[in-house]
């Protein structure tokens, strides 16, 4: 059983030894594998007499200590360690062990991937495949060879670059591969990956010449799907030049897709791992959505790089340091190839969906947690996207010049280090003179704060008066005040801009003064999100915001605003707020840039509107949201139609901006239109289905159609199930859009579709696909028959006996349980408490349930 032990920030001490290099060999077989692990070990505290490697299901074949061989006496072997007892100041240990990576169903550690042997290592994962101080202030330098027999594993790949390359010429047709990482890294970045791959080359020159050997691996056949995935390597690999001075430091750099992978990819030093689902694309096959999400994970595992390997995380509490650091350049990077005002508020979005639901909810935690129990669960919303404002903020305040000098002071002083995002705030700060101390609350505090704004106007004077509100901690303990930008402007009545600045808010409750205004000022307040709070404000003009706002993200927060204002009072019972239809009707005319209207475009989502809500009842949100769609369906039935036709182009294949933005717009429109099922509806989507050549279009079609009435659902799906049945990718798009259905009998068709032969409980993707979407699936997992409740319940019950990440994962769907209504909550918690109560539970699902009950 997995020990439920607590670990505790405060607690952290110094590795007693340095193991200064690694020589690792792996024999690999169908049954087994032996590794041979040589170290070179060094005393750091004079202190400590014994070496306690961490070590996970150990199975020893031998122990050597300067080449001789260990008596059970010098050594204990416990459930998490291997003990090397009595050991001098400097030596050498090698040690020979087996593991069984076809046995591995949990993805950590080495493994099988179909016919890939591959590895996930971060955070903890080296253990199980050698013993080894498995915490990443231990920095070594790896070298690693790997033997296969060659004809089913031609391809043998480890991190940095290729020393020796050997044959066997034995009966049994082996062959072996060395790789030598010359940088000191981390056991979490240690990769290994050995199968029959398909491949495609490219390379890339850096700034001062270096020539680098580019390589994407996946599964034979799939090499033309690679090339999305090429190109965006190359383009993060030049912006990391112009934007931070970073060049690449190896000769060569690999990249494996394998379909098999409980998160989305691995940054691994010269030998990132992804989920094929971040690596493969192509017209017929993928989304635009698939396209950007490819370009933003290429580039953020490249990132890492430098933001990670090359400086990488004291211990796991520091994660941010290289998670929200990296997501921030990677939004960066994206915003700087596409359209900035979209990314920004896409961001946005996915921020307020997930990281603001966790803050409400009994799992919050500050950015830099004081505890885990399995570290693999703070690979959170928060730690990442969360993480990612807060470096945003750092940016804002110093401006884009001071902090290219701190991040060049950053790299310079702590290249090759293990630190501590204390040592970040510090480059910070050093380099642009500016005090971060007040800002480190940003790092230790949870909860998202919330801002009261107050406007007066009187003899010329704009007074804006601004307190703070700072939610609890999970514990009740009271929390101090933040300090942040706070990017504001002033219009005139007429919609010219009157003033724009950055104010500096620091203390609970302040105040400031706009002077010799003729007359009352209209307020844009937290401009393009400049801090990610909650701003509360009364008496705003949304229809003038949507109207003039000259910053994109304020003028779209108008307009979610005003949609939700109007949607809150349905629920009360009121009547359509008429003001709110006709400032949407004014969009609908809107001359903007298409991806940008579809975004102004689309009414909250349920989970936003969910939030907003003191206790949750799902129907009478969605009931309401519902209302509204329809109302604007009808109202703009003529217009709406219109736009469609415009922006359809049913044969254009383009992934530019143009051709993107106008799939997405109409794709809106498509939705929009289908909130009243019709039969014109019904038609467009038939059509839409049938003539589109592209995954975007077909996906969206099907999706109205699963939502209507029309006979013609049967036929598209039955046909798309038969072009792509052997396409997993693919598979899980089917999958997703049945499991998220709005039509009756949704749970029935999830049960069946489990036995689907496209369908396979280990593989990550697929679970998500059908039963994670499933769990967010509002209106029936939250059935008031507690059907949903306990479905998903046995689901994280008979996954965590596979894979305890991937249960922890679906586990998040009951975070919601806190605020929801009486009558759901005694169903749920039947659930909880069957879970909690279950034989031989993993800690990652422990830590998420014992959370949500206490
Ligand atoms: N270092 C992580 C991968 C990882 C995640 C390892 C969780 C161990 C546990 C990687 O850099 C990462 O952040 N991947 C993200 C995608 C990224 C674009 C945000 C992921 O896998 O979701
Ligand atoms: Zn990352």
């Amino acid at each position: 059983m997995n020990k439920r032990k607590e670990i505790f920030l405060k607690d952290y001490t110094k590795p007693a030894f340095a193991i200064e290099r690694v020589d690792l060999v792996f024999d690999l077989y169908e049954e087994y594998v032996i590794v041979t692990n040589t170290m070179e070990c060094k005393k750091l505290d004079a202190k400590t007499d014994d070496l306690n490697l961490h070590a996970r299901d150990l199975e020893l074949e031998s122990l050597h200590l300067n080449d001789l061989q260990l008596q059970e006496s010098r050594y204990v072997v416990t459930e998490e360690s291997l003990c090397v007892l009595n050991v001098p100041e400097t030596f050498r240990i090698k040690i020979v062990n087996k593991i069984y990576p076809q046995n591995n169903t949990e993805l950590e550690g080495l493994y099988k991937s179909g016919d890939i042997f591959c590895t996930q290592n971060e955070p903890e994962g080296f253990r199980s495949i050698t013993p080894y101080l498995d915490r990443p202030d231990v920095m070594s330098v790896f070298t690693t060879t790997v033997i296969a027999e060659k004809e089913k594993y031609p391809v043998l790949l480890s991190n940095g670059n290729k020393t020796q390359c050997h044959e066997f010429f034995n009966d049994k047709g082996r062959h072996g591969v060395s790789w030598h990482d010359p940088h000191p890294k981390p056991s979490y970045l240690f990769a290994l990956v050995a199968g029959n791959l398909g491949s495609i080359s490219d390379e890339f020159t850096t700034a001062s010449g270096n020539l680098v050997a580019l390589n994407i691996y996946c599964d034979l056949g799939n090499e033309s799907k690679c090339t999305h995935a090429m190109k965006s390597l190359k383009e993060a690999m030049l912006w990391d030049e112009e934007k931070y001075g970073r060049e690449y430091d190896l000769d060569i750099y690999n990249i494996v897709a394998v379909d098999s992978f409980n998160m989305g990819a691995m940054e691994n030093k010269g030998l990132n791992i992804f989920n094929s689902a971040y690596v493969l694309a192509d017209e017929d096959t993928a989304t635009d959505a698939n396209f950007m999400g490819i370009q933003s994970v290429i580039a953020h595992e490249y990132f890492h790089n430098w933001t990670g390997n090359r400086i990488t995380c004291r211990d796991w509490f520091q994660l941010t340091l290289k998670e929200g650091l990296t997501v921030f350049r990677d939004q960066s990077f994206s915003a700087d190839l596409n359209s900035a005002a979209v990314q920004r508020i896409e961001d946005v979005k996915a921020l307020r969906e997930r990281q603001f639901v966790e803050h409400a909810s009994p799992t919050a935690h500050p950015i830099q947690p004081k505890s885990y129990i399995s570290m693999n669960n703070f690979y959170t919303a928060t730690v990442y996207e969360k993480g990612a404002e807060v470096i945003r903020m750092m940016h804002t305040l110093l401006g884009e010049q001071n902090y290219r000098k701190a991040t060049d002071l950053y790299f310079e002083h702590f290249d090759g280090q293990a630190v501590t995002t204390d040592d970040f705030v510090w480059a910070m700060s050093e380099a642009s003179g500016i005090d971060l101390e007040p800002f480190k609350v940003w790092y230790h505090q949870s909860g998202t704060p919330k801002l009261h704004v107050h406007k007066n106007f009187a003899k010329g004077v704009f007074t804006l008066e601004l307190t703070q509100e700072i939610p609890n901690a999970v514990n009740g303990a009271k929390q101090r005040a933040y300090f942040y930008p706070l990017k504001m402007a002033l219009f005139a009545k007429d919609g010219k801009e009157i003033l724009a600045k950055t104010l500096s808010i620091s203390k609970m409750q302040e105040t400031f003064l706009f002077e010799n205004l003729a007359e009352e000022p209209i307020l844009s307040i937290n401009r393009d999100f400049s801090a990610p709070i909650i701003v509360q404000e009364e008496h705003v003009d949304f229809a003038f915001l949507m109207q003039y706002d000259t910053n994109s993200f304020t003028r779209y927060e108008a307009s979610q605003n005003f949609a939700l204002q109007t949607i809150e009072s349905l629920i009360q019972g009121d009547a359509i707020n008429e003001a709110f239809v006709k400032a949407y009707g004014y969009i609908l005319d809107l001359d903007v840039d298409t991806s940008y209207k579809a975004l102004l475009l689309e009414l909250p989502s349920i989970s936003t509107l969910m939030q907003r809500q003191k206790v949750i009842d799902f129907d009478v949100i969605y009931g309401a949201k519902e209302q509204l769609a329809q109302h604007l369906a009808v109202t703009y039935e003529a217009k709406l139609l219109a736009l469609y036709r415009e922006n359809h182009e049913p044969q254009s294949q383009h992934l530019d901006a143009d051709a993107m933005g106008k799939r997405s717009l109409k794709n809106r429109v498509l939705r929009i239109l289908a909130a009243k099922d019709s039969s014109v509806v019904q038609e467009l989507a038939q059509k839409q289905y049938d003539t589109s050549v592209t995954m975007t279009d077909r996906v969206v079609a099907l999706d109205v159609l699963e939502n209507s009435a029309s006979d013609y659902r049967k036929v598209a799906f039955e046909d798309f199930y038969a072009k792509y049945k052997e396409q997993t990718l693919v598979m899980n798009k089917y999958f997703s859009l049945l499991s998220a259905s709005h039509r009756e009998g949704v749970l029935q068709r999830v049960i069946q579709l489990q036995e689907d032969s496209a369908y396979d409980e280990k593989v990550p993707n697929l679970v998500r696909s059908l039963i994670g979407v499933f769990a967010r699936n509002y209106k029936y997992f939250h059935a008031k028959d507690g059907s949903g409740y306990k479905f998903v319940a046995e689901k994280i019950i008979a996954i965590d006996k596979i894979n305890p990440q991937m249960a922890s994962g679906l586990a998040g769907a009951f975070k919601i349980y806190d605020k929801m209504n009486e009558e759901n909550k005694v169903l749920l918690k039947k659930e909880l408490e069957c879970i909690i109560s279950t034989q031989s539970l993993s800690k990652n699902v422990f830590e998420i349930i014992d959370k949500i009950l206490n």
